[in-house]
């Protein structure tokens, strides 16, 4: 390949990340992941100037078809272990940059491409959109986290018959599901509609947003003592903000906050 096929762009608090491989509707491979995790860690310094990403697929046929098929033909099993890890590390850094991402699926969001959509912490889609895990169609199971995401994003009955079946849905049940939170007509009202909830999220404090993601990252699937403990000590964290302060006291004075971020 050579070529770069992940673009990160700045506007304003919104950062956008563009898979640029339309040509093979934008399907992951090695390179392509190691591009996505560089970006996303990146991207944390620039927290809280920007306060949150949109996660874009190039060329208005797909998000992400999946990896890369062609790509997987010539793999070792053990060299598929080393390509699965580099997809796990890949949402591994899109959960750990501490601001929101949102994937904005326009097209096919299959097989990888739909467990890169689920790291994100919602996804937004067009009409037009189908989503599916067909994995076990090519002798294959899901190698990004989905077997761990997917059933947390639809519950665990729903994500088995996705898995088992390979079926492709589309966008009216994958929001009746909760796998979509938002659908729109066309591309740019998905992308109005993304960059509109990021400036949202912009008129709050971005440590407490931060902490809120971290700790909604980190208690997912853990025993509820656990994850109440990290709540807790989270909790306690915001008190020892400024933002904390600053917010308690602009509602007391009935001004809006300005937050510093720290
Ligand atoms: C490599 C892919 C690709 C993929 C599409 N292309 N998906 N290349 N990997 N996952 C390429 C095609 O080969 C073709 O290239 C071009 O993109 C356009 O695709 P077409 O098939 O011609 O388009 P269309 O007929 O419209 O069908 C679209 C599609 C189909 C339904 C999305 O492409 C498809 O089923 N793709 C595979 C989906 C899939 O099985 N994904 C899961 C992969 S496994 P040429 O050169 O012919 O024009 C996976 C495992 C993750 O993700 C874990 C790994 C560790």
């Amino acid at each position: 390949d050579g070529e770069r096929a992940v673009r990160v762009e700045r506007d304003g608090k919104v950062a956008i990340v563009t898979i640029d491989r339309p040509a093979a509707l934008n399907a992951l491979s090695a390179s392509v992941l190691g591009e996505l995790e560089a970006a996303f860690l990146a991207l944390a310094d620039d927290v809280p100037a920007i306060r949150g990403v949109l996660l874009v697929g190039e060329g208005g046929r797909a998000f992400v078809a999946g990896a890369d098929i062609r790509a997987m033909t010539s793999l070792s099993p053990e060299e598929a272990a080393a390509l699965s890890r580099r997809g796990h590390r890949a949402a591994a850094a899109i959960e750990a940059l501490p601001a929101p991402v949102i994937a904005c699926v326009d097209g096919y969001a299959l097989g990888g491409g739909l467990e890169m959509a689920l790291a994100c912490d919602l996804i937004y889609a067009t009409d037009a959109s189908t989503f599916g895990q067909p994995e076990v169609k090519l002798g294959l199971i899901p190698g990004f986290g989905g077997t761990v995401r997917l059933p947390r994003a639809v519950g665990l009955a729903r994500a088995k018959e996705l898995i088992y079946s390979g079926r492709r849905i589309g966008i009216d049940e994958a929001l009746d599901s909760g796998l979509v939170a938002r659908s729109f007509t066309d591309r740019a009202a998905l992308l109005d509609g993304a960059r509109a909830t990021v400036e949202l999220i912009a008129t709050n404090s971005p440590t407490a947003v931060g902490t809120a993601k971290r700790v909604l990252v980190e208690a997912a699937g853990r025993p509820t003592e656990v994850a109440s403990d990290i709540e807790v000590g989270a909790f306690e964290d915001a008190f020892r903000t400024e933002d904390m302060q600053e917010g308690v006291a602009a509602f007391l004075e009935k001004r809006e906050p300005r937050f510093g971020g720290a």
